[in-house]
């Protein structure tokens, strides 16, 4: 089909690869009775809307509202800072370096279709106070992504910026230069948005913040830097036709489960997304959250502690060549590779003639620079193949705003089924929880004072082992 992506898994199998962590194709196979059996029930859970995840591509009135606002308002500022982290974050992060033009936030405003655009998805003091130095609070639009309504870090960034904007504007004007993305019904920042009158969108309530891509997390700051985010959506239709199938070759996201669920049996837990695109390189960001936070878990579905979970691990190409491919050939065999493959750049660029007489290097001339990231790529891909390490290659005709889609919708997809195959929940995260629960007491949070004396009595430290 034109435009989709391609899902190669030649160099995963034992005929390429050798037998040491190649997969028969028996193996595979083995896997299909079980994939029949959980297509079948999250097909049922999609039914019976417990995975909205899957249908949020086809929200076309949310589509609409979102880009009759941002039509509304990208002339009214210039830039926007969008406060949220994890998954309120790294999706549109994504998006950003993935859609928009490399320097978006440095061309000038007739050469960029939307707004400068800042993510805050840290409480670092310098980062957030040198932001101050790029942008003027009044000319900027303020989106404050929780889905909770309480993240600490979100609302303590929210707090600084707002008062910094009431000190710009004035009380009366400041909520004119604010959005809330929240839960619909619940959570302080709804209960914020009701009191206060200012503007909101929902997000849906049984998407958890890693799945809430297609949903005006990522939608909202999109369609204000000035992506179709309608084309991004479509890019996710397309998957989801594709992954309809119950058949296990012939279903991308099952096989990209399914081939890291057999290398994490085979002692290869770690599962490294690389693509060789600067573009596509927060997209491995946002898969590591995606990866981590849904199958790093300590109770499996049965009620038994099982500590279970690959490691994913973000590398870039042809960069990590020069850093991290050491080890992924030469280190231990716990690894699988995806890499992301680009067809066709934006751009082509010619290798001029140059130093004729050095023959080391004078061979690029003629070339282009496109002709050598896809050498690389390939270069890479045979010799860890040569080794008998494991890899998937998925090609993308270009990076755009369907391939984007695809990929994203595939991904979760897989990791959902990977739940299965790890016979855990993927859809909760209670490991964040500890963290959370001890910062607040350190905090005096009421209602933690517990916490706070449990915290006091673990972390203690013994001056000895400290120099
Ligand atoms: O995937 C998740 O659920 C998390 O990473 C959350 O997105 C993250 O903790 C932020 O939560 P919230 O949107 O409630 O501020």
């Amino acid at each position: 089909m034109n435009g989709r992506i391609k899902f190669d898994f030649n160099n995963a199998m034992a005929e390429n690869i050798g037998s040491k962590m190649g997969v028969t194709k028996e193996r595979l196979l083995s896997f299909a009775d079980f994939t029949k059996k959980a297509h079948n029930d999250m097909q049922k859970r999609r039914r019976e809307k417990q995975l909205p995840f899957y249908d949020l591509p086809y929200n076309k009135s949310l589509v609409d509202e979102i880009n009759s606002f941002a039509k509304d308002t990208i002339s009214k500022f210039d830039a926007m800072v969008v406060i949220g982290i994890g998954g309120s974050a790294l999706g549109p992060v994504a998006m950003m370096s993935a859609l928009c033009h490399s320097y978006h936030n440095e061309l000038p405003a007739g050469k960029r279709k939307g707004l400068r655009a800042y993510f805050t998805d840290n409480v670092d003091p310098d980062t957030t106070k040198d932001l101050l130095d790029l942008i003027d609070p009044a000319k900027t639009l303020f989106l404050v992504v929780t889905k909770s309504g309480s993240t600490s870090e979100t609302i303590t960034t929210f707090f600084i910026l707002r008062k910094l904007l009431i000190d710009a504007v004035g009380e009366d004007k400041y909520k004119d230069n604010l959005v809330f993305i929240t839960d619909p019904e619940n959570g302080n920042l709804r209960r914020i948005a009701d009191a206060d009158g200012i503007k909101s969108f929902p997000i849906e309530p049984l998407v958890g913040g890693r799945f809430t891509v297609m949903t005006p997390v990522g939608l909202l700051p999109a369609a204000l830097m000035g992506i179709d985010i309608v084309k991004f959506l479509d890019g996710a239709k397309i998957m989801d036709e594709w992954v309809s199938s119950d058949d296990l070759i012939k279903n991308p996201a099952y096989l990209y489960a399914v081939l890291q669920y057999i290398a994490y049996l085979n002692g290869a837990p770690i599962s490294v997304l690389m693509p060789y695109s600067n573009a596509l390189s927060r997209l491995a960001d946002w898969y590591v959250q995606l990866w981590a936070e849904s199958l790093g878990k300590e109770t499996n579905l049965d009620g038994f502690i099982d500590y279970v979970g690959p490691t994913p691990l973000k590398a870039v190409g042809a960069t990590d060549q020069h850093s991290q491919v050491q080890l992924f050939k030469e280190g231990p065999y716990d690894k699988i590779v995806t890499f992301i493959r680009v067809e066709n750049f934006k751009n082509e660029l010619k290798i001029p003639e140059a130093y004729r007489d050095y023959k080391g290097i004078s061979y690029l001339s003629g070339h282009t620079m496109n002709e050598l990231i896809d050498s690389e790529q390939k270069a890479t891909e045979a010799a860890l193949a040569k080794e008998g390490r494991p890899s998937i290659t998925i090609t993308v005709q270009e990076v755009n705003e369907s391939s984007l889609g695809q990929l994203m919708y595939l991904l979760e997809v897989a990791t959902v089924f990977s739940g299965y195959l790890y016979n855990i929940d993927p859809l909760g995260q209670p490991g964040v929880e500890e963290g959370k629960n001890f910062t607040y007491g350190l905090l005096g949070r009421e209602g933690y004072e517990d916490k706070r004396k449990e915290f006091d009595a673990i972390y203690k430290k013994n001056g000895d082992y400290i120099i």
